[in-house]
């Protein structure tokens, strides 16, 4: 019945009406929801005027969002919400590489990259040569794996933060597949820390909390392999000066390798000999099976 509710029986008047909704879980969603909400109002005696201003905030937030701008997205990453489902979902066992949160910058229509290609799109940058390893937890490679990858510039930008630079052309990303021995190898650039993004309404939480908007310098992946559980994470360079003040919550030790700095003359790990200084990375990712 919603007759003549109160503050005593306004949730449970709420929550009766979701009793129809034929998906068990949506509904058990639903009622969680309205009870952990209203509690929440209830205990802060919320306003009209503070409801007001999370409902505008809200609708902004909305009116933000655009298929490469996850406004809502980047609200759930700064109130550690993301991370939090992240946590929830996966244990880390410590045999298996850590997992972390996708963060707003992955593109589906990445391109396809064959091992040891150069996927910085031609932005330029300080040479970065990435190596990885894809194993399963008794150590033996798991070739045919697919492997996204995706980072910024040196500049902290993203490609489709700059998408009339470069002439919407996708940089700096590409989807590569593990051979025989599960390694992956590619060419780039370095990217560099870079503040989330602050020009919209999550920019006002973290300037009215004084908080850094900052994320230490990493470069994403996200594996798919049959027969095993899909991996989301990303690897942080070691001395990063972030690391500990994550914006999103989402840098974790387990993650975070060395990004070695080599100078010019020195021979790549593809053989060929640099003019100008480049740095390495090396990575072996572990993945757990569907069934462990
Ligand atoms: C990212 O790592 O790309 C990211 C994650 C959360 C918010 C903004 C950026
Ligand atoms: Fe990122």
């Amino acid at each position: 019945m919603t007759l003549d509710s109160t503050e005593s029986t306004i949730t449970k008047a709420v929550q009766n009406t979701f009793a129809g909704m034929s998906d068990e879980r949506t509904r058990e969603i639903f009622v969680g929801l309205v009870q952990h909400l209203h509690d929440f109002t209830r205990e802060m005696r919320l306003t009209g005027d503070e409801w007001f201003t999370a409902m505008d905030f809200l609708e902004r937030v909305g009116h933000f969002s655009t298929p490469t701008r996850q406004e809502f997205v980047l609200l759930s990453d700064i109130l550690g919400l993301s991370v939090l489902v992240d946590q929830i979902n996966h244990h880390n066992e410590t045999s298996v590489t850590d997992s972390t949160l996708l963060g707003p910058f992955y593109v589906e229509g990445r391109p396809t990259a064959a091992n040891g290609s150069d996927i910085s799109g031609g932005v330029a940058g300080l040479p970065l040569f990435f190596h990885g390893t894809v194993v399963d937890t008794t150590g033996n490679p798991v070739a045919g794996a697919h492997v996204d990858t995706w980072h910024s510039d040196g500049d902290g930008f993203y490609d489709v933060q700059q998408a009339q630079k470069l002439h919407n052309k996708l940089a700096m990303r590409a989807l590569l597949t593990t051979d025989e021995h599960g390694r992956f190898w590619y060419r780039s650039i370095a990217p560099r820390y870079y503040p989330v993004p602050t020009d919209g309404p999550c920019g006002e939480i973290l300037r009215a909390a004084g908080r850094s908007p900052m994320r230490p310098e990493h470069i994403h992946f996200w594996f798919h392999a049959d027969g095993y559980d899909p991996l989301i994470t990303m690897l942080f360079r070691a001395g990063d000066p972030y690391l500990e003040t994550d914006a999103v919550f989402g840098a974790k030790r387990s993650l975070v390798v060395e990004f070695v700095q080599h100078e010019a003359g020195e021979t790549t790990p593809d053989g060929t000999t640099m003019t100008e200084p480049f740095q390495t990375v090396e990575w072996t990712f572990t993945l757990t099976g569907k069934d462990q």
